[in-house]
């Protein structure tokens, strides 16, 4: 099962991420990250960016699990800015070694199998960082994705579509359509570290953690992953049966283990 570990505040599950990821990238400076977008990741890359003053990750190199179809990379809310905005510039990463799908509509036949090589270049992702939707989507892979697909395009929920209408001028502004790493790219990573944080995650948390494993709650994948930390605050753990377990067993972890 996954280890769940339960935080007080996005802040320190950011805290506890970014350790994770500076002792990752001291072992290998080249490390392989797989890079979520959402509010939920923020925490750990604005940690990182205190916990990594005089690391050098400048041979870090990034994966992003997903990006909108049809708007440019320019464009403020693809995900191609959020993360050279949010991550590589912040982090001072290599731009050239942070790689995003192609969200473009006349490439997209291509993009996907193209990603999936790109990924297995590169070795792999070492550790991929997860947010999770409310309806308990990874990535975009919503509701019924296969627990074996590969970087394809999808089509968003309409839940998914006002989850995200923040980010954009009006629910008509944001995209119907994506291009995600598909739940088998995921399982491929070495190390899943899933976040979610506040009252609107917990149905979908417990669901991935505890629940059967169905295509229907795309995130219980993460139960057929031999390393997979989830890593939420009181509100996102508060549908867990097993809460009790959960603190007893960080608090009783083996020292030194890391996630
Ligand atoms: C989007 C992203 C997901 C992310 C989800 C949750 O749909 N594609 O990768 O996990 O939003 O977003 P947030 O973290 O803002 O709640």
């Amino acid at each position: 099962m996954a280890e769940v570990v339960i935080v007080s505040s996005p802040e320190d599950a950011g805290t506890l991420v970014a350790a994770e990821i500076v002792r990752l990238v001291g072992r290998d400076p080249q490390a392989v990250l797989g890079l979520a977008t959402g509010s939920t990741p923020l925490p750990v890359y604005r940690a990182l960016r205190k916990q990594a003053a005089g690391v050098d990750l400048s041979g870090v190199r990034g994966f992003a699990l997903d990006e909108y179809v049809g708007i440019a990379p320019e464009h403020p809310e693809s995900y191609a800015s959020v993360i050279r905005r949010e991550v590589v510039e912040p982090l001072g990463l290599d731009p050239k070694l942070v790689h995003v799908p192609d969200g473009d509509p006349e490439r997209i036949a291509v993009s996907g199998e193209e990603y999936e090589r790109a990924i297995e270049a590169a070795g792999g992702v070492d550790l991929q960082i997860l947010g999770i939707g409310t309806d308990g989507h990874l990535g975009f892979n919503e509701p019924g994705s296969s627990f074996a697909s590969r970087t394809r395009v999808k089509t968003l929920t309409a839940q998914t579509r006002r989850d995200n209408a923040r980010f954009f001028p009006s629910l008509d502004d944001v995209p119907r359509h994506c291009i995600t790493q598909g739940l088998g790219t995921i399982l491929r990573a070495r190390h899943l570290v899933l976040l979610a944080f506040g009252a609107g995650k917990a149905a979908a948390v417990a669901g991935a953690v505890e629940g059967p494993l169905t295509a229907s709650l795309p995130a219980s994948a993460i139960q057929l992953h031999p390393h997979a930390t989830v890593v939420v605050d009181e509100e996102a753990a508060s549908q867990l049966r097993m809460a009790e377990y959960y603190r007893y067993a960080w608090e009783n972890k083996p020292a030194g283990q890391g996630l």
